[in-house]
């Protein structure tokens, strides 16, 4: 029997209420209340999960066995990285990402590099024959690939039993809608209700289903954040717009660790794989300018090379300028505060404008010292050697802090050819990278 009703859904976090509220007691975002039809099946009063035995079901761990062990490859590494050895069987899965990031055609390479894999694809987004064109720029045949554009849950739920596929995906769950409610596809209601009854699929008859998801201005996954509560994994698929890079990096992961990070190129027949980012990211220029400065950060357990660019120029504000892109514009401030009180230099009258090279956001700690001797270099107009990188983390009381991943860092460097490490004094041996140690700012004697 189904019993229709109206509820109010907040649009942020899926809290319901009765009644309509300006604020939503969940998660305190006003004006989010929006009022929605819900047909809901009554369910039997007092049920009682008993199996058909009449036993509960209830296991003893020991007797509990590991499926999730059986993994498959999806043949390429920078993807395989990121889900720790590739796809679980029967694991839920959500790729987050920007529009126009390269989701879709990411998914076909992976279609592409199993053609062994037999994958079902739920295409809301696009036709058939825009599919079609975006897999013959990629190369990609897709015998293996069978296409259906119909998004109702049920349905879909159904094709994926009607044959043993390996991977169900689909583009993209705000598409998707079950029939049993009325309010419109990529609603709160309807993203969490057919995420509910994808999740039973995955689970209960072990089909690895990967869904892909629209991200919202602030970068959050949009739907309700019960959907990231509900998958295995989380992936984010970011880079700029303005550069051919994208990173995919594993926010949430059951069966691994999570901030792991793939790197891919965004290239006229498709996505290639980057197996060495840090060449990505440096600048082959020879030429030593005031103001840039070398520095390694970790993005997951991967080190990569990044030039950090400052300018500092006489300011013809009345309050000087302080614009930071792809580090924290505050982190940035501080560091000019600590500047200018422990080691006596003065920004006041300069516009301050950084640059991290190659569009990559960092948050790495690491880069602060890096951040410091390139504002003290672009200050003083001296150049910094090119074949030298510094990191540390720098504190308000002008002190070089040691960061993780010191050995990592500095294989990095030795790799790409650089001669000079300035970092917190740590012993690294059997490297042909001279390490200068720095126990506070002024110890960079530029
Ligand atoms: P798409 O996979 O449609 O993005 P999403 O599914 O995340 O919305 O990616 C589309 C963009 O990628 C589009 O701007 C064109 C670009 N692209 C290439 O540069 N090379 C290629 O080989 C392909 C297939 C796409
Ligand atoms: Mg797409």
């Amino acid at each position: 029997m189904a019993k229709e009703r109206t509820r109010f859904i907040c649009s942020n976090c899926g809290h319901d209420s009765p009644k309509w509220q300006g604020v939503c007691p969940s998660c305190n975002e006003w004006n989010t209340f929006s009022e929605q039809k819900v047909v809901k099946a009554v369910r039997e009063k007092n049920k009682i999960s008993i199996s058909d035995d009449g036993t509960s079901n209830i296991t003893a761990l020991s007797d509990i066995r590991i499926s999730y062990a059986d993994r498959f490859s999806t043949n390429l590494k920078e993807f395989d990285r990121v889900l720790n050895g590739g796809f679980v069987r029967g694991s839920f899965s959500l790729l987050g990402g920007d529009p126009g990031i390269g989701k879709s055609t990411l998914m076909l390479q992976v279609a592409k590099n199993c053609p062994d894999k037999k994958i079902l694809y739920i295409a809301g987004e696009e036709s058939g024959s825009q599919i079609k064109q975006r897999a013959s720029r990629i190369g990609l045949k897709g015998q293996n690939l069978f296409i259906s554009s119909h998004t109702e849950v049920r349905d879909i739920i159904s094709k994926a039993r009607s044959s043993t596929y390996d991977l169900l995906i689909i583009d993209s769950i705000q598409t998707v809608f079950s029939d049993d409610l009325t309010s419109l596809p990529g609603s709160v209601q309807q993203i969490r209700e057919c995420s509910a009854l994808l999740q039973q699929l995955a689970k209960k008859e072990n089909v690895t289903i990967l869904m892909i998801g629209h991200v919202t201005k602030d970068g959050d996954i949009a739907g309700p954040r019960i959907l990231e509560h509900m998958v295995d994994t989380v992936l984010h698929f970011e880079g700029d717009k303005n550069h051919l890079y994208r990173l995919l990096r594993t926010v949430k992961n059951r069966f691994g660790p999570a901030q792991e990070v793939g790197v891919f190129e965004m290239k006229e027949g498709g996505l290639e794989e980057v197996a060495n980012p840090s060449v990505l990211f440096m600048s082959d220029s020879e030429i030593e300018v005031s103001g840039n400065s070398l520095t390694c950060v970790m993005e997951g357990t991967r080190p990569i090379l990044v030039e950090v660019q400052a300018l500092v120029t006489p300011s013809s504000y009345s309050t000087p300028q302080r614009t930071a892109s792809g580090f924290d514009q505050r982190r940035l401030s501080l560091l000019i505060a600590v500047l200018e009180k422990r080691a006596g230099l003065s920004f006041a009258g300069n516009d301050v404008y950084l640059n991290i090279a190659g569009g990559l956001k960092i948050t790495d700690p690491a880069a602060d010292f890096a951040v410091v001797s390139a504002l003290i270099s672009s200050l003083k107009d001296k150049p910094l050697k090119r074949d030298t990188i510094y990191f540390g983390e720098v504190g308000l009381g002008g002190e070089v802090r040691k960061v993780s991943f010191f050995e990592q860092r500095i294989r990095e460097a030795e790799k790409m050819g650089l001669k000079k490490v300035v970092a917190p004094k740590v012993k690294a041996a059997g490297t042909s990278v001279k390490v200068q140690s720095a126990a506070v700012i002024t110890d960079l004697r530029l």
